[in-house]
Order: C-alpha cells, then structure tokens, then sequence
C-alpha cells in the first residue's frame, strides 16, 4: 500500500502516520523527523534546513526533491510507504510524479486531515516530542505516562524548536499560501480522502481503517 497522508501543522498526520504503520506493517517516511534528525546530529544538511524548519518555512524544493528521491530508491519502501510531509508545494509534485513513474509506484491513496486553526494552535503549544526516537506526546490530549519521559525509549522529553506561538503562526500561513494549491491539485484524482481530523485520535484512526480496509 502506497499512501500519503496531507493536513497542516498539528494536525495529527505524524500520529495518525505511526498508527498506520504499525497496524498495516508499512514503513514511514516523515520529512520533518528527516530533518529533525540531521538537526539534532548537526550534519550539514541539518544545519542548512535549521535555518528553515526553526522560522517555519520550508526547506528548498531542490533539498527536499533530492532527500525523497533517495528515500523511495531505497529497497525497504518498494513495497509500499506512508508518507508524511511531501510533497508541499507544486514543484515538488511536479518531482514527485516523476520519481513514481521511475519507479513504478503507484499511490493507493491520499488522506486529508482537517483541523481548524485554533485547535492546532492548542495542540502545538501543548506538545512533547522525544528527541530520541521522536514519539509524540501532548500535556493535553497524550500525556506521558511519566513527566518529561517518553513512554517508548525512556528518552527525554522536549518541546520542538518551531512549537513557539509565532512559529506555528507562520506555519499555518506557510500551509495556506503554498500546500493548499497542491491538495487542490489532488482533490480530484479519485484517490484523494478528506478526514475529520478534529475529534478524538482514536477515532480519527478508525475513520482512516474504514478507508484503508475498502481499498
Ligand atoms: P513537519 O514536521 O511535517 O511539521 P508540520 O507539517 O508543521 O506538522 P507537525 O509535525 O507539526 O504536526 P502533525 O500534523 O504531524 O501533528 P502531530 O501528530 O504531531 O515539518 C516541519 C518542518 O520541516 C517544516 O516546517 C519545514 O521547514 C520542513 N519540511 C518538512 N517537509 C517539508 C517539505 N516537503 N518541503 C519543505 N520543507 C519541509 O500532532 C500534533 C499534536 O496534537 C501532538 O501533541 C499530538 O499528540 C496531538 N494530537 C494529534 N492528534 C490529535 C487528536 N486527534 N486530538 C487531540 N490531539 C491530537
Ligand atoms: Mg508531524
């Protein structure tokens, strides 16, 4: 199964993307863990994207093209992935289409989180991510079973460098202006599913398996 999963910040695609994963046994590629790791291990590529993901913005096109396209050569996504995090904007789809009929992919299905913009908001500000394995967490909504602690790996806690009010701010401005366009461009390809991503995870999980158990 080849799925995409799209929605704007805090919208839950990296929770709902580690739901899939485990329950369908298909890997996950999430661009921003891609990128948040570099960042923690101060690679170059993680210190050029820092200067991005840290204001909100996206990292360049060409950056982000190349690290997908050696993502899906990969032999462990030949079978199939859900991708969290790409492509958002049209040159990226542009790219994106021209990897999948490289390598002969194609997508099953594309899944669309809608979350209004206060909530999100509520979400970021209150969430907790483990700088070891990236596991997510929110003082609201998921809190650990121990403070500070992630439940996964014992791994530390923290709050990410673009969860700042401001930060989010220009993330959902970031979203309209420039990741709208390509779920418009979407929309109407047949494989394209809108999800009422504001009421509970469980919920909003089992509203994915209905679609994903009909494909
Ligand atoms: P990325 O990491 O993808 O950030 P984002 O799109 O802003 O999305 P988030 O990860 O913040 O939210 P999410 O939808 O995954 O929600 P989550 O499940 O965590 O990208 C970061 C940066 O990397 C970008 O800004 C850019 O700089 C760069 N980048 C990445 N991809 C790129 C690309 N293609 N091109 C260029 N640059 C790129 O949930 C949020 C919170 O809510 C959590 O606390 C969670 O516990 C809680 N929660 C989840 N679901 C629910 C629910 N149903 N009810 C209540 N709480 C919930
Ligand atoms: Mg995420």
């Amino acid at each position: 199964m080849f799925l995409v999963i799209f929605g704007p910040p805090g919208s839950g695609k990296g929770t709902q993307t580690s739901k899939i994963a485990e329950a369908y046994k298909i890997p996950q590629i999430i661009t921003g863990n891609i990128f948040r790791g570099h960042m923690k291990n101060e690679t170059a590529l993680g210190k050029k994207a820092k200067e991005y993901v840290n204001k909100g913005l996206l990292v360049p096109d060409e950056i982000m093209n190349a690290i997908i396209e050696e993502e899906l050569n990969k032999p462990v996504y030949k079978k199939g992935f859900v991708l969290d995090g790409y492509p958002r904007t049209i040159n990226q789809v542009n790219f994106f289409e021209k990897i999948l009929r490289k390598t002969k992919i194609k997508l099953d299905c594309l899944l669309d989180l809608l979350v209004g913009d206060e909530e999100i908001i509520r979400r970021l500000t209150s969430r907790r991510t483990c700088s070891s394995c990236q596991s997510i967490f929110n003082l609201v909504f998921n809190p650990p079973k121990k403070q500070g602690i992630c439940d996964n790996c014992g791994g530390k806690l923290i709050q990410r460098g673009d969860d700042e009010e401001n930060v989010i701010k220009e993330r959902l401005k970031v979203y309209k202006k420039q990741t709208e366009e390509v779920i418009n461009y979407y929309k109407n390809k047949g494989i394209f599913y809108k999800i009422n991503g504001q009421q509970d995870a469980e919920k909003v999980f089992k509203a994915i398996r209905q679609i994903l158990d009909n494909l």
